[in-house]
């Protein structure tokens, strides 16, 4: 057993704490919020969203894009569009919206949440709109509705040719803006070679020229891809980028309306407190390199559009759960059995292997020791092991009552796991709360969702009418 608090051995083994995090008194701040106030206020299992998170990440990746514009003397503009599906809430979409930015849609459904948004003033018509996805006859029939019900910065992206018929019988006379979503090249280790989104690149010029170039009143102004291993500086990325501005520039030559390049999303976020990805060389690389592909052909540099969404709400939320039990099952392996499920209120831990933040919300002047966290399900694959570098899992050796947070947890979590309905086990949706600041920086707590309660899981299960 080792020698060391907890504390001390963090301070030794990373730069602890990273931004946003802090100890006091042997408990654990998160961007000076009092996790264990908020343990004792609430309770666990726990779910918290802090929105300030939400702007602040905005406002980061506008700075980095100005400064990369600055640097490159770069001519295009930036827009920054929240891709919902990454969390749809209402309270994610409020807050994300006060920093002047548009969206991206994914399927028929987020075109209710705009209209809804824009029924309460939070989205004006003239925001731009881009619609992504395979897209069933509900969606594009909503995209069309939407269009003619003068929201007008729609950008339908077509994922596959045929859906320009439906766009081609909607619209007759009526101009439109429409963009075409490249398929990337998947990496070569990829048990897919090529990704099913979109159009082959290599069949892009054709299309455009026999299919949409007849049709005056469509307006091809997007070219857009997405890297779905995400942005990052590896050779794999900057072939992608470097492919998709060739075929944009030669696009852009026989088609003077197109005028936005999008990136789509992965842009990374601190999953780890080792993380330590850097931000201002990649968008500077991003930017630089259009530039110069751009200058090569004599076109006009585009205005980029990105589509963050793990980027912007992933650093918004954690978890909180409390250790219920200690086991140990053999000679190595000490076993904390939490208050919830790590599988099915963090589904990409069992169906990803993701890594999020770990931390201990109290005890941080105990001994520390190796430890494996099983969730309440019966399911093996209900368990948690190792941090994201250092392959075992270290957390306060302790008989007292101990409270364990993941963090950065805001993105697909509660869209993949669901909110209500059943889970494995009936393991119920934890409770969530939603934290803010009043202007004068005072904490604002508000319950969104209480605990799921036995009546709702029966009636689903048909025991109550
Ligand atoms: C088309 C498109 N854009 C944006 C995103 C957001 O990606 P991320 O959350 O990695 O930023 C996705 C995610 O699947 C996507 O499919």
């Amino acid at each position: 057993m080792p020698t060391q608090t907890y504390a001390e051995f963090l301070d030794l083994s990373v730069d602890f704490p990273p931004e946003g995090f802090e100890v006091i008194n042997n408990e654990l701040y998160f961007h000076n919020i009092n996790l264990m106030e908020l343990v004792e206020t609430y309770g666990t299992p726990l779910r918290f969203t802090f929105l300030p998170i939400i702007s602040k990440k905005i406002q980061e990746a506008k700075l980095y894009f100005q400064q990369a514009f600055l640097k490159n003397d770069y001519q295009g503009k930036y827009i920054y569009c929240y891709c919902t599906k990454s969390a749809h809430f209402k309270h994610v979409l409020v807050e994300a919206l006060k920093n002047d930015i548009h969206l991206e849609t994914s399927s028929s459904f987020d075109i209710a949440i705009i209209r809804a948004l824009h029924q309460e003033g939070y989205f004006p018509k003239d925001r731009m709109v881009i619609c992504n996805g395979f897209k069933n006859d509900d969606y594009k029939r909503r995209i069309a509705d939407l269009i003619h019900d003068g929201f007008t910065n729609v950008i339908p992206v077509l994922d596959n040719k045929e859906e320009f018929n439906f766009y081609l019988h909607e619209f007759e006379n009526q101009e439109i803006s429409i963009g075409i979503r490249v398929a990337i090249e998947e990496q070569p280790d990829h048990e897919l070679y090529t990704s099913r989104f979109g159009i082959r690149a290599d069949e892009v010029l054709d299309f455009y020229k026999h299919r949409l170039q007849p049709y005056s009143q469509f307006k091809v102004t997007l070219l857009h891809f997405f890297v779905e291993s995400g942005i990052d500086d590896t050779p794999y990325y900057w072939n992608e980028l470097e492919k998709m501005v060739h075929l944009y520039c030669k696009l852009k030559q026989i088609n003077p309306d197109l005028r936005y390049l999008d990136l789509g999303g992965g842009l990374p976020y601190r999953n780890s407190l080792f993380f330590d990805f850097d931000y201002e060389y990649v968008i500077n690389e991003i930017v630089a390199n259009i530039k110069s592909i751009c200058r090569s052909y004599g076109v006009k540099e585009p205005d980029l559009i990105t589509e963050f969404g793990s980027f912007t709400v992933a650093e918004s939320s954690g978890i909180i759960f409390k250790v219920l039990g200690r086991k140990k099952q053999n000679d190595r392996e000490n076993w904390l059995i939490l208050d919830g499920s790590l599988m099915t209120t963090m589904p990409d831990i069992w169906a990803l292997n993701q890594k999020y933040i770990l931390l201990p919300i109290n005890n941080w002047d105990c001994k520390y020791d190796r430890f494996i966290l099983g969730g309440l399900t019966c399911d093996s694959a209900d368990y948690y092991s190792t941090d994201a570098h250092t392959k075992v899992l270290f957390l306060p050796s302790t008989r007292k009552t101990q409270y364990l947070g993941f963090f950065h947890t805001g993105a697909y979590q509660e869209t993949l796991s669901g909110v209500g309905g059943i889970h494995h086990c009936l393991i119920p949706t934890p409770r969530h709360v939603i934290l803010d600041r009043a202007p004068d920086g005072t904490l604002i707590h508000k319950i969104f969702r209480e605990e799921q309660n036995s009546r709702e899981v029966l009636r689903i299960l048909g025991y109550l009418p």
